[in-house]
């Protein structure tokens, strides 16, 4: 649990602090408890979801995470070659742009934890190198789930992650999570302190925010974790999943069709967006470390 100190002043303190360490594991919750509202099935327009095969197949992956719940340990998935060639052509591809795009904290960390282009890493594989780095951890999840549930779990540095991976017919695209977006798009960010310490902030946020404030978070979420670009030494990079885990995307925050704005955490919050349209405005963060500030004090105004 995190701390909650409620203040004993009269001047306008903020209500609690947010202290910012590693979870023990005696102090994480049980896997075993974990019960969420809803839990995304495989869509209609899935460009796998006429093919019985792929169907089986992601569901069999889905219930190695679900029995990860019944028994707190993670299965290794033994990916068919098929689906190690879905990541290669896919790996490879996103490494050559992001060498030119992405933050080079991210570079780093991506070869840090041992993800390469020719195969697929494993959660486990990857949590023992997180838990030395960041205490952040990965659990197994069957797809998305609601926002506050997923949220809330970053307030014990638990990042849910999918392990099955997209249709092969399709391999630039895929309208759910997979371990191409959860494993090039999300987990290196993890191995920074600043970044690990303000996703925690959000998730804390997400266990004691109204509905409205929950949207909130859902929008900043959305252009930091997701969207994300960072100052570089003049120049401006990519932190955010939804750009390094995707062709199009990254090359269209490039573009001049983007504009790039300074970061401005109340604009953020306030900014509608549609999931499924390319962003036409993007924010640009300053540091890892400025975005954890002001997301802390952000926080400790709920
Ligand atoms: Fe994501």
């Amino acid at each position: 649990m995190l701390t909650e100190t409620v203040s004993t002043t009269t001047t306008a303190e903020p209500a609690f602090e947010i202290s910012n360490y590693q979870i023990r594991d005696d102090e994480l919750p049980g896997f075993t408890d974990l019960e969420f509202e809803h839990i995304n099935e495989l869509h209609l327009d899935h460009p796998g979801a006429n093919d019985p095969a792929y169907r089986e197949r992601r569901d069999f992956i889905a219930s190695l995470a679900r029995g990860f719940r019944e028994t707190g340990r993670i299965t290794d998935v033994e990916y068919t070659p098929r689906e190690q060639r879905v990541w290669r052509y896919v790996a490879e591809e996103l490494e050559e742009l992001q060498q030119k795009y992405a933050s080079p904290f991210y570079l780093r960390a991506k070869k840090d934890l041992g993800i390469r282009t020719d195969r697929i890493p494993q959660l486990t594989e990857m949590n023992r190198r997180l838990k030395e780095l960041t205490g952040f951890r990965l659990a197994p999840i069957e797809g998305l789930v609601e926002t506050r549930g997923f949220l809330s779990w970053l307030s014990y540095r638990v990042m849910l992650c999918t392990q099955y991976i997209r249709h092969h017919s399709q391999p630039a695209y895929t309208p759910e999570p997979d371990i191409v977006h959860e494993a090039i798009g999300h987990i290196p960010m993890f191995t920074n302190p600043n970044f690990a310490d303000f996703s925690q902030f959000i998730g804390h946020g997400a266990r004691i925010a109204s509905d409205r404030q929950l949207e909130e978070l859902g929008r900043l979420y959305w252009f930091t974790v997701e969207f994300g670009l960072v100052e570089h030494e003049g120049d401006i990079k990519a932190y955010g999943a939804g750009l390094l885990s995707s062709f199009g995307e990254i090359e269209h925050a490039f573009s001049d069709k983007v504009e790039r704005r300074p970061f401005d955490l109340e604009e953020v919050i306030n900014h509608e967006f549609t999931y499924s349209d390319m962003q036409k405005i993007l924010y640009v963060i300053p540091s890892y470390k400025d975005l954890k500030e002001q997301t802390r004090r952000y926080i400790e105004s709920f």
